[in-house]
Parts: C-alpha cells; structure tokens; sequence
C-alpha cells in the first residue's frame, strides 16, 4: 500500500546535496544550541510544583528517572542523525524506514512539540518578564499579561472584579521580536543563541556552587515525604497521590518538560559542517549536561528551602531572596528571562526546519519550503509559525499548552525508538557513523518508558491531541498522499 511507502537513502543523500541552507554550524555550536533549547521553563518554573506538590527533596530523583527515558530516546535520536542527517528530524527517520504515513503523523505530532513548546515558553517568558519589570516596580495591568482563564484566576485570589478581556502582550511581542531574529538568518541566530547559553550556563552553575554554601541537610529528610491521597474540591480522593514514590513518579512527568529540546539538534542537520558525525555528538551531550545540571540544582533548591516552602511560580529566584541575597533575584530573573528566549529561538526554529522538510517531500505545500533570497531562510514558514504562536500565546493558560507539547513529544520519542529498531533490522548494512549500544534493548525500554509517561496525562488533553492526530489524517489522505514527491518521481 502506497502509506507504507518509503523515502530511499539515496534520496536523502540527494536532498542533502541540494539543500541551499548554509552551513555553519560546528559540533559544539550545536551542542550549545541543545542546551539552549534545554533549559528554560523546566527547571526555572516546573521544579518549584514538583518537589513542593509531588516529590519533596526526591525532586532529583525525578530528575534522574525522567533523565534517564529521555537517554534512552537521545540515543535512538542519535544514531538515526548519523544515517539521516537532514532536516525533519524523527520525521524524516520514519520515513526512511517504516513508511510514509508513521512519518506524516509523527510530523503533525512535532508540530505540537515544537509549536506548543515555543508557545508554552513564550507565556513563561511573559512570567519572568512581568517579575523582572515590577522589580523596577512597573507593573502591567493582569489583564495585559495572561490569558482570560488565568486572569480571572489571579483576580479571584486578589479578590477584585474579573476582566471581561485579557490578552498577553508580552508573550505576543516576545514571539514577534524571536520570529524576527529567524527571518535573518541562523547565523545570526546562532551567535545570539550562544551568548544567551552562556548566561544560562552561568547562571546555573551560580546557583549551584553558592547555593551548595546554604545547604540545610535537614531540609533533606524525609527524603521522600510520606504519600499523601489528593482530594478534590469536596474532600474526595481522586484516586492520586502526592509525595510517595508515585508521587516522584508524577513529578517525573512534570519535568520532563525540562528536557525537551536535545532532539531541536536533529533538525539542524542541515546547517552542520559535518552533520553526520557532529549531530549524534550535540544530542547526546547537551543532553547529558543539562541532566547533570538539572540534578544538582534540584539538591541545593530542596536543601537550600524545605520542600512545602519553595515557592511554585519562581522557584529558584525566589530560594534565593529567602536567604535574604537579593541582588541575585535580580541576576537569576533577568538570567531566566535571557534563557526562555533561547529555548523559543531553537523551538521555532526546530519547526519551521520540519516544514522545510515535509514540504520538499511534497507533503506540504510549497509555500513551507520557499528561501528567503538573501537571507536563505523560509521566511514565510517562519512567519506564519511566528503568527500562529503569537496569537495562541496571548489567549490559552501555560498548562494547556505545555501537556500538549509532552504529549506530541513523548509519541515522537516513542517511534524514534521504534524506527531506529526496525532499519537495524531491516537494513544491517547501513553506514552508521554512530550506533545505538544495544539498540534492541535501549530502543525497547525508550518505547516503554514513553508511552508510560503518556499515560500519565490528563484525558483532557488526550481528547484533544486525539482530535489533532484525526485532522492529521485527513490532511494526509485530502492533500499529502496525493502531492508526494514519491507519488509524482518526476516532480522535483
Ligand atoms: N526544555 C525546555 C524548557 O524547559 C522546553 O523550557
């Protein structure tokens, strides 16, 4: 059957060749902008709700566990980008190997990665934005930084009158000002990007090292606080627990967010100098880097302030105006506000890259492939991406979009792991500069691990994300099967 068709290697190669995307990017520029789409929302915000509602101090074990399925799919990630180093990412792997209908629906599916991760990070930005601001004490009226939902929230705490409007102008602007940087060019987004990292890193690496000075060990014990049942609104148990170890295991869902973002490496493939050798590389150490840095911090957060004391909106700023250093609130906000921007830059880029890629393919329009003459961008694909997440950033509560955002990522983790087992199976001799070390048991214990933290998500947002996978199968059948490229050979 036609769905099952296969993109050959040799296509890819071809693809490769063709590609007019200029390539300047070297093995530590892409591990930089890994880490770059690595750390942001997760550990500035999610650690605070997850070691005060779920884990305790066992945040890092959270860490460790999240980190280690997230290893998993990175090195399936891996060796799929030293076979296929082109733009898609786990797009195009499924295509060049279980078929072309697997690879659309993990493209629609990374459509809600990228695009609802830049979303959900353009409205954090919007938080730290907002925190930064009323330090110089300017304060935005809620109803010009959040959404309708949230806004009626925080004015029911305040106990004032809600809004009848509201819209996030700052998530809107900050997603404009990021389209802008991409419409130039990735060189010049790059160069921002890393000096951005550098004071992500440092930032980090800050917190650690003076915070390590104010370690409680008392804070620490009982390291896994006692499960407690959660109630609903009436006192009813739900069925969940806090705290316990099932406790860390839902804290592992939540930061698993804070991975997010190695797999943005796979789809710059086609600006690396040396792709093949230099992506596998950036994934897996960005990756490892950020997992080393996510631990420690959660140790000295839980050591520094008792677990039920962390303050869930600003966690880690917030530690540190407890132990009365206020000039580094001041640093760690502005810090947070500089980091989230990188994370949007590779997200937004990661996705107008997977356009790119699905639209030579033919399964897209041509309007998701057309360069920017000189800047050699697809500027229009940027454009609407930067449109799309302006406008849904301004009008829909963070958590809506960050559980979409894991759930079209944990798919897509899932079937990397799937494919990269099936072409060593299918196609043994395959040039692989980089291989998965026991890919049938790695790839194996990657689907697991994905597919368990899918269950974890609210039915709401499997309504949802069902709803979204039935469109991504109409839009296939109405208008991809029918303009593939391997449908019409002669085309391109
Ligand atoms: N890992 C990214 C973040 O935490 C998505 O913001």
């Amino acid at each position: 059957m036609s769905v099952w068709r296969v993109k050959p290697v040799s296509a890819f190669e071809a693809d490769m060749k063709k590609s007019d995307l200029k390539r300047v990017l070297t093995k530590w520029g892409l591990t930089s902008l890994g880490i770059g789409a690595i750390i942001g929302g997760g550990i500035f915000t999610l650690t605070g709700i997850a070691a005060h509602d779920y884990a305790g101090p066992a945040l890092a074990l959270s860490f460790v566990i999240a980190g280690i399925g997230c290893l998993f799919a990175s090195l399936c990630y891996a060796e799929f980008a030293s076979v296929l180093p082109v733009e898609g990412s786990a797009y195009a792997y499924a295509y060049g190997t279980v078929g072309e209908l697997f690879a659309w629906f993990i493209g629609w599916n990374l459509i809600l990665e990228y695009m609802m991760g830049a979303t959900t990070v353009a409205v954090a930005w919007s938080g730290y934005f907002v925190k930064l601001l009323h330090i110089f004490h300017i304060d935005f009226p809620i109803w010009l930084c959040n959404d309708l939902a949230t806004a009626t929230e925080k004015c029911a705490e305040m106990g004032i009158a809600a809004p009848s409007f509201a819209f996030n102008l700052p998530a809107f602007l900050i997603t404009w000002v990021v389209t802008a940087i991409l419409v130039k060019g990735i060189k010049e987004a790059a160069s921002t990007n890393n000096i951005i990292v550098v004071v992500k890193i440092a930032v980090v690496l800050f917190v650690i090292v003076v915070g390590a000075f104010y370690i409680n060990p008392e804070n620490w014990k009982p390291f896994i606080p006692a499960e407690v049942p959660v109630l609903d609104d009436l006192g009813n148990p739900t069925g969940k627990v806090n705290f316990g170890f099932g406790g860390v295991l839902t804290a592992a869902t939540i930061v698993f967010f804070a991975y997010i973002g190695f797999d943005a490496v796979s789809t710059q493939a086609g600006e690396a100098i040396n792709p093949k050798k230099d992506v596998p590389f950036a994934i897996v150490a960005s990756l490892v880097i950020c997992t080393i840095l996510y631990i420690l911090v959660s140790l000295v957060l839980t050591g520094m302030v008792k677990y039920d004391q962390l303050d869930k909106a600003a966690p880690v700023a917030s530690a540190f105006s407890g132990i009365g250093i206020n000039w580094a609130v001041f640093i760690i906000t502005l810090a947070a506000t500089a980091g989230l921007t990188s994370v949007m830059l590779v997200m937004m880029l990661g996705q107008t890259r997977i356009f790119l890629g699905m639209a030579k393919d033919g399964l897209l329009p041509p309007f998701f492939k057309t360069l920017h003459q000189s800047f050699k961008t697809p500027h229009k694909s940027t454009l609407l991406v930067g449109l799309i997440i302006s406008i849904v950033a301004a009008l829909t509560p963070i958590d809506k979009v960050s559980e979409m955002c894991s759930m079209g990522t944990l798919l897509a983790f899932a079937m990397v792991c799937v494919a990269v087992m099936i072409l060593r199976f299918k196609k043994p001799e395959l040039e692989r500069p980089y291989k998965t070390p026991a890919v049938y048991l790695i790839g194996t214990l990657g689907v697991l691990f994905n597919l368990f933290l899918m269950t974890q998500v609210r039915a709401a947002t499997w309504v949802f994300f069902l709803i979204w996978g039935s469109l991504g199968i109409i839009v296939y059948f109405v208008y991809s099967k029918r303009n593939s490229n391997l449908q019409k050979p002669t085309q391109e």
